[in-house]
């Protein structure tokens, strides 16, 4: 008849199971992972609500939530991406309004709408400070962070849908929220 494992040996498994967790990628292997087994995947689930857009790959918007302060997984490289779309963005919305607009004006348009001031003020009104992952150190609401979250936020949903449209799609609407939002204060 077996016994039961000691009190040490149940420790110990205990300490394994917590310090090797089942890799998510594993998981994402299995089948989509449920986005509500935490308070952060709950946070997730209302972010995607908010932003219009609905992951198939939910590891990509949970490396995006997270600054580098917090872990080596993330969404840095996201980032790269999402600041190349909302340039796009902004330059094709330009010459798409004045096919005659000057290279100045398209280039301004362009670096207005991908600043660090437009993109911090965006992730604060789709609520990132509050879901972004940090160091204890480090703030969730300065404006690197937020901005840095937004982009990469943009950046995941390209890779997701495997299309900077929908990343685009996106852009413009968290621009539209967020200038309504600051014309009706
Ligand atoms: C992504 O899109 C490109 C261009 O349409 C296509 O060639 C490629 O196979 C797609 N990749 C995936 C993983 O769907």
């Amino acid at each position: 008849m077996a016994t039961p494992p000691s009190p040490t040996i149940r420790c110990l498994l205990l300490l394994l199971v917590v310090a090797f967790p089942s890799h998510p990628r594993a998981r994402a292997a299995a089948g989509p992972a449920p986005l509500s087994s935490s308070p952060f995947d709950a946070a997730l689930a209302k972010l995607q609500a908010r932003i219009g857009y609905a992951f198939r790959a939910p590891d990509l918007l949970r490396r995006a939530m997270t600054h580098a302060s917090y872990s080596r997984e993330n969404g840095r490289a996201l980032a790269v991406l999402g600041l190349a779309a909302a340039q796009s963005a902004a330059a094709l919305g330009a010459l798409a309004a004045d096919n005659d607009a000057a290279a100045s004006a398209v280039s301004r348009r362009a670096s207005e709408a991908a600043s660090e001031a437009a993109c911090a003020a965006a992730g604060t009104h789709v609520g990132i400070p509050a879901i972004v992952r940090v160091a204890s150190r480090t703030s969730a609401s300065a404006a690197p962070v937020v901005c840095g979250a937004l982009r990469a936020l943009i950046g995941a949903v390209a890779v997701d849908a495997n299309s900077t449209d929908a990343a685009v799609e996106v852009f413009w609407r968290l621009h539209v929220l967020t200038a309504a939002a600051a014309a009706s204060m």
